[in-house]
């Protein structure tokens, strides 16, 4: 790898460790999983332990977490919150502690007593305690500013709000707040109902209320708990705080960390239970210990932290980048779980796509209880003969997105039929189809099908198809959720609605009236436009050109396209004659066409709206003439500017001889320009050619 190399990943790594930083702190929404998120902050460090010139100041490395968020005001630390290097094997670990010795300079023999600490995954908050009460509490952010929580604090029965003397004028705990098992699943399932109850609110058109997230595992739920701007909320939810470590302290509280602990405990802290001090070489033993213990405890770990017990051996070690040298945390494998498979759902995408959808048993998997997983497609499904009612081997491998692993039990007798792929779209009950070899079965219904209608109303009225101004998506989505505008003629209905449409808040008379005369200034548009509109998968806005130039009108547009539905036709052949229209935008349309909802829905539109005939111009500069077209065209296609050419009349070669009239040459046009020029040809500039094809 060269510097430059180098410089580029590492400039790469910066930006994208800052982003799932900002997603896991301050937005409680990561996108990838610890394990992904560890791979790339170790490369991270790998490259600059390699490259040490090239450290940026921004590297992770050099940070922690992301800053605070709006809404909470300022927490400074008063000693920094960092965070940990990871080990994934015993060898890291006899690594962290043959570093140790070379730091210190300890004599083999010297013994090197470690404390052991489940590792929680919650969140790490800081509290200062002034003369013995707690004054102020705050979220780690990013290490040297947090976010202040002390309201939210003070509701935890697990947090002393005095301390039991004696204690130091002042001094900083740090701990980890967090949710158990069964509180988890039991405020999700709480939360799970309140959605539930939203959404037959939002059906019935009743009131709705603030928002309902569904928390996605503990850590998740102890965050958003604990970062609520009212108090009042963050006391009714289930919370724990563990304390493990200390920040600034007016005098030191111990002389080792088992001691400090104690302290903790005196002062009326819950301690884990489960933390110890052993020898260094008596880790693994823990390590396998806290393993094979972890399914029975009340609450997810995800490792093991060990800390160097004498502290003043710790003042010594310090730090390096943002993690201390005189800890480590050792994390567990990728966790599986073994559950049951109750029914694969088919869900419907915005796009129309069908994905299946495994609905299981819930089980905690790596700290995270899943009862679903995504099958990807129905070729997957086959692959994995899964059916419901199998046992199944779910894993996240850190992963975000849980995943179906195997079937345990495939040869048990009495195992239902192979699950069959539907072939209706089951939020419409259009046709779903596969087209060409794409793995995705869809949904052909695009124009009624609910799951699509807000995405296909907004493609519908976006700048490039008709162009409705003032219709933006937020409109939209509201005047569908009113059920005012399900398919694209309810638009050109909307003059009906305008007593309503002006009661909506923030709207007022004189927006409506703009927006009914958008809707208005739209009843004839270019039928090109039109075609491009209906959003047909693969049907952009060349291919409606070349469609609206070759059928010239709406009528005989549709009637085609459903005479095109016998493949051998006479229309099939003449869709598949059109130069650019190959074999599978020819199937999309059919199948487009195939579906009786979607030509009802097509009619009720051409009942509001009358698509101009697209004009085919007769005479004109390029009739009867050949034309040569080389180089690569800026502004259109080869296939289109071809076509616009035979729509005026015009003959299209590939090779350029006397009797070629004129050479349409783009950029880098060849040997064709040339001989053009030999010949004594005509030779045109992309900009020519459109001028005189009038475009
Ligand atoms: S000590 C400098 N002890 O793990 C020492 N952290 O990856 C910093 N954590 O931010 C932390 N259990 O949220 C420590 N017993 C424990 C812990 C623990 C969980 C979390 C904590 C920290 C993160 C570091």
């Amino acid at each position: 790898m060269t510097e430059a190399e180098a410089a580029a990943e590492l400039a790469r790594l910066a930006a994208e460790i800052a982003r799932h930083d900002a997603a896991y702190h301050q937005r409680d929404a990561p996108e990838i999983s610890d394990a992904e998120y560890d791979a790339l902050v170790r490369r991270n460090r790998e490259l600059e332990a390699l490259f040490p010139a090239l450290i940026r100041e921004d590297s992770p490395s050099q940070r922690v977490g992301a800053g605070a968020v709006e809404g909470f005001s300022a927490f400074s630390h008063g000693v920094p919150m960092l965070s940990l290097d990871n080990a994934f094997s015993p060898e890291d670990f006899v690594e962290f502690c043959a570093r140790i010795r070379r730091f210190l300079a300890l004599p083999e023999d010297e013994p090197m007593a470690i404390v052991g600490e489940p590792k929680i995954d919650g969140l790490s908050v800081n509290l200062l305690y002034e003369n013995g009460r707690f004054t102020r509490g705050g979220t780690r952010g990013d290490g040297a500013v947090g976010e202040d929580i002390t309201a939210n604090l003070r509701t935890l029965s697990d947090l002393p709000l005095r301390l039991k003397a004696p204690f130091p004028a002042r001094i900083e705990i740090r701990g980890e707040v967090f949710m158990t098992r069964a509180d988890f699943l039991a405020y999700r399932a709480a939360q799970e109902a309140a959605l539930a109850e939203r959404e037959r609110r939002r059906d019935a058109g009743e009131k709705l209320g603030p928002a309902v997230s569904v928390p996605v595992n503990p850590r998740n739920a102890a965050a958003g708990s604990l970062r609520q701007l009212d108090a009042a909320i963050t006391a009714q939810r289930p919370l724990k705080l563990f304390a493990y470590a200390m920040g600034e302290a007016s005098e030191p509280p111990a002389e080792t960390h088992h001691g400090w602990l104690e302290t903790l405990r005196g002062w009326g802290f819950s301690v884990n239970p489960l933390s110890s001090v052993f020898n260094a070489a008596e880790a693994a033993e823990f390590q396998a210990r806290m393993a094979s213990e972890r399914p029975a405890l009340a609450y997810e770990i995800d490792g093991v932290v060990y800390k160097l017990d004498r502290l003043d051996w710790q003042a010594r070690l310090g730090f390096v980048g943002r993690a201390p040298r005189w800890a480590i945390a050792w994390k567990f494998p990728a966790e599986q779980a073994t559950t049951t498979l109750l029914r694969i759902d088919i869900q419907v995408g915005r796009t129309g796509a069908l994905t299946p959808r495994a609905v299981m048993e819930p089980v905690m998997v790596g700290g995270v209880s899943v009862a679903h997983a995504t099958l990807h497609n129905e070729d997957e499904i086959a692959r994995k003969d899964v059916r419901p009612g199998d046992r199944v081997v779910l894993q996240r491998a850190g992963d975000v997105i849980p995943q179906i692993v195997s079937v345990v039990d495939a040869d048990r007798p009495g195992r239902g039929a192979a699950f069959v792929f539907p072939n209706l779209c089951p939020a419409c009950g259009s046709h779903a189809v596969r087209v060409g070899d794409d793995v995705v079965r869809r949904c052909t219904g695009g124009l009624i099908c609910p799951a699509q209608t807000v995405e296909r109303l907004k493609h519908f009225c976006s700048r490039r198809a008709l162009d409705i101004e003032g219709m933006g998506d937020e409109r939209l989505a509201l005047m569908h959720e009113r059920g005012w505008v399900v398919s694209p003629a309810d638009l050109f209905r909307l003059g009906a609605r305008r007593a309503e449409l002006s009661a909506l808040e923030g709207w007022g008379e004189t927006s409506v009236t703009k927006l009914l005369a958008a809707v208005e200034a739209r009843r004839r548009p270019a039928l090109e436009r039109f075609i491009f509109a209906l959003g047909i998968r693969r049907i952009g806005e060349a291919n409606a050109k070349l469609l609206a130039r070759h059928y010239g009108d709406v009528a005989q547009w549709r009637e085609r396209m459903r005479a095109a539905r016998i493949i051998g036709s006479e229309a099939r052949e003449e869709l598949g004659s059109i130069q650019g229209i190959g074999p599978t935008i020819a199937e999309e349309l059919v199948d487009f066409f195939a579906e009786p909802k979607n030509l009802a829905a097509l009619d009720d539109l051409l009942a509001e709206v009358t698509p101009e005939n697209a004009q085919v111009i007769e005479g004109g500069p390029f009739a009867g003439k050949t034309l040569v077209f080389t180089g690569s065209l800026s502004t259109m296609t080869r296939d289109e500017a071809q076509a616009r050419a035979e729509q005026l009349g015009a003959k299209t070669s590939k090779s350029v001889s006397k009797k070629t009239d004129f050479v349409v040459v783009g950029e880098d046009a060849g040997s064709k320009a040339a001989k053009a020029t030999e010949l004594g040809v005509r030779v045109l500039s992309e900009a020519e050619f459109r001028e005189l094809a009038g475009m």
